[in-house]
């Protein structure tokens, strides 16, 4: 796919806090997004948004501003949102684009506040900082669409949703993903104390497993990559046999991602 152009602003970053300050550092160092097309409305200072400042980016500058605005990144909490965009709108012209990357707010929520600007919702994680984040992209409006995919796709691996029902899913298997890996690796490291390593030597060789397979693993069919690793017969394949014994693994992780979707709703409700 060739290198997507960088998005024209202003784009607007409402919100810079842990997920707000995470996109900003990954516009500026993908060069997404041009410092000095950038706006950020934060109440209190932030170090992302000082190092945006001083290549060029305005913050908090006046209201009016907005008019040209192309797309408004709101990234507060959740609870919050109605509060913090309602003194906005009167200043958004009509080419404005919202877009949301609060956990579990509709966009038919958001546009009973907000009123007829078209609504993108994008999922990412926080690795988007690093340039290698994930993301979930969904809208009704193929031009909103468009621009969350470009607002994020040279930071993140980005998908497209068919259907905004499925953000929970999309969130509960990426945005919580990383924390069961930690939760594995904590795991592999304690049975491997259980096996007689000391905890020390057990955390280091469980945390840099982890690393190694995240490197090695590329875009190969995962049970290829497996294959390489566990030979029939072998120590690794009767490791992941006792994993998998009476599908155990299948139902520990459909319990896990179906919480996750299931609180997930509670929370959008
Ligand atoms: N963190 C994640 O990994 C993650 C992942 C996916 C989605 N999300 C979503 O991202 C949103 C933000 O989460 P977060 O973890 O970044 O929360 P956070 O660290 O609390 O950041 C929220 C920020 O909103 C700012 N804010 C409050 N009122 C504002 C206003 N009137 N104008 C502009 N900014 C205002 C706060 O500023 P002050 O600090 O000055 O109070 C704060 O820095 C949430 O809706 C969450 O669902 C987060």
């Amino acid at each position: 796919m060739p290198d997507p152009q960088p998005v024209e602003g202003p784009v607007v970053l409402v919100g810079c806090g842990r997920l707000g300050s995470a996109i900003l550092e990954g516009w500026l160092l993908t060069q997404t997004v041009a410092a000095s097309d950038l706006i950020i409305l934060t109440p209190s200072q932030k170090p992302a948004a000082e190092a945006a400042r001083a290549q060029g980016a305005r913050v908090n500058p006046p209201l009016e501003v907005l008019a040209e605005a192309k797309v408004i990144v709101l990234a507060v909490k959740p609870a919050l949102w109605r509060d913090v965009m309602t003194p906005l709108l009167p200043f958004l012209g009509d080419q404005a684009v919202i877009l949301s990357v609060m956990a579990g707010v509709t966009a038919p929520t958001l546009a009973e506040g907000i009123g007829g600007w078209p609504i993108v919702r994008v999922m990412p994680t926080t690795g988007v900082s690093r340039g290698g984040g994930v993301a979930s992209v969904w809208s009704a409006d193929d031009r909103a669409r468009a621009l969350g995919r470009a607002l994020f796709q040279r930071m993140a691996e980005t998908v497209d949703l068919a259907d905004e029902a499925l953000m929970d899913a999309a969130t509960a298997v990426a945005g919580s993903g990383a924390a069961y890996f930690y939760a594995f690796t904590e795991a592999l490291a304690r049975a491997g104390e259980a096996a007689g390593l000391d905890a020390g030597t057990a955390d280091v060789l469980a945390r840099a497993t982890l690393r190694s397979a995240a490197e090695s693993m590329g875009d190969d069919p995962l049970d290829a990559l497996i294959g390489r690793i566990a030979s029939p017969g072998g120590s690794t394949r009767a490791g992941l046999e006792a994993m998998a014994r009476d599908g155990r693994l299948t139902a520990m992780l459909n319990d896990t991602v179906a919480a996750a979707v299931h609180r997930n709703r509670e929370m959008g409700a």
